[in-house]
């Protein structure tokens, strides 16, 4: 991409951040030319976040935080992952013991202030599996928890795959699904078409393909969901993979709880007629825009969540789907109000922060509202805290 591409409310990157995004380009592009002129998005989003050593997640850029591009719900206060603790603390408490699985655990705040809470309460997993698709991510997980809990970190166990056994606990995934890659898809007069990542110029845009039968069907089904047909020209995007990343969590699931928090919406919402543009976003430097070929490699890239699908594979597969609520029911239904209660009293200057970071989990505007909880169960029937004041899953 040269500089005149470039939005210019958009900071420029360093240096070694633009040559790193140089060299991921160069990659892309040879893989448009390897595969006669077009690759899937799904393909060009997931290069752009894991290619080894060039993509977001798989490279040294800083992400989280207030210097990086975004901040998640662990990193904004440690009540959230305290809250979450009683919902494990609830399935640990119920199965005797157990393990807990987590997917892409950032920067390792949420196992930290987790096991702590869990330590407490005198239940903590046998082992703390992360599964961490990112070296750098590991590296930095496996600094702050051997600073901060040295005596659990023997329970802590990183993990490059799914586990080979099978184990009884919980899986936990926070902004996950968010992250994996999607299809684009056009509606068109007569059929749908792909979009697809191409070059003209040297830069990357959109082209439209024929839809491959696996893409049309979802679509067709998909369609057949909604109130009336997508209008022409209706963009949006399809995760066609997800059941089969889902038979994967089952495959080692003995019995126990799955959680996913995210941001999404129920499928009507999703594909709302008035969303003609999809839910593609991407985060740089706490700035958000909807431009993925934007410095590939230094920016996220993400989709909203279709929880609906999530339920669908759920039931596709024998899993339960338990409870969906909003971030804020489910952190109050956790224990948030409790919890906060037995911290005792603060001077002024804490209290301030800890009111600036419960508003920031619970309120509408905030996340409260736009992320979701959804629990899929597998030989576990007990009804769960998370979801005691409120279950929404007649939306889905
Ligand atoms: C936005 S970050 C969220 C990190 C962390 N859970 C948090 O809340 O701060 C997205 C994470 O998803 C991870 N990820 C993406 N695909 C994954 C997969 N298939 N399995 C496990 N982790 C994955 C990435 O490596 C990255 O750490």
């Amino acid at each position: 991409m040269t500089p005149s591409n470039i939005n210019p409310s958009l900071p420029m990157p360093e240096q070694d951040g633009l040559l790193q995004s140089e060299k991921l380009v160069s990659h892309i592009k040879g893989l448009i030319d390897e595969q006669g002129g077009m690759i899937g998005f799904d393909q060009y989003m997931t290069t752009a976040l894991y290619e080894p050593g060039l993509g977001y997640y798989s490279a040294g850029s800083r992400k989280f935080g207030a210097e990086g591009d975004f901040v998640t719900a662990p990193e904004i206060s440690p009540l959230f992952s305290q809250c979450l603790a009683y919902q494990c603390a609830q399935v640990l408490n119920d199965i005797g013991s157990g393990d807990i699985l987590e997917l892409g655990a950032g920067t390792g705040a949420m196992v930290r202030d987790l096991l702590l809470e869990l330590e407490k309460l005198d239940l903590l997993p046998e082992s703390y599996f992360i599964l961490e698709v990112s070296a750098d991510l590991k590296q930095r997980q496996q600094e702050l928890l051997n600073k901060t809990i040295p005596h659990l970190i023997e329970r802590i166990v990183w993990l490059d795959s799914l586990p080979e056994e099978k184990f009884s606990g919980l899986i936990l995934a926070n902004e996950i699904l968010d992250a994996l890659a999607v299809r684009r898809f056009k509606k068109t007069v007569r059929s749908f078409k792909e979009l697809k990542v191409a070059l003209s110029n040297d830069e990357f845009v959109w082209v439209e393909d024929d839809a491959d039968v696996e893409l049309e069907k979802a679509l067709e089904q998909l369609e057949q969901q909604m109130p009336e047909s997508f209008p022409e020209g209706y963009i949006s995007e399809i995760n066609t993979d997800i059941r089969k990343w889902f038979s994967g969590l089952d495959a080692v699931l003995q019995n126990g709880v799955m959680l996913f928090i995210d941001y999404g919406y129920s499928v009507s919402e999703y594909y709302h007629s008035d969303r003609t543009d999809g839910t593609l976003l991407c985060h740089y430097r706490h700035r958000v825009h909807a431009d993925p070929f934007f410095y590939p490699g230094l920016q996220d890239i993400t989709t909203s969540v279709n929880f609906t699908a999530i339920a669908e594979s759920a039931d596709a597969l024998g899993l339960h789907v338990s409870g969906y609520t909003n971030q804020t029911y489910f952190l109050f239904g956790c224990g948030l109000e409790k919890i906060l209660a037995d911290m005792g009293s603060f001077d002024i200057k804490s209290q301030t922060e800890i009111a600036q970071q419960i508003r920031k989990l619970t309120m509408p505007e905030e996340m409260g509202e736009r992320f979701k909880v959804i629990a899929l169960t597998k030989n576990y029937d007990q009804s769960l805290i998370g979801f005691s004041i409120m279950d929404q899953r007649v939306q889905l």
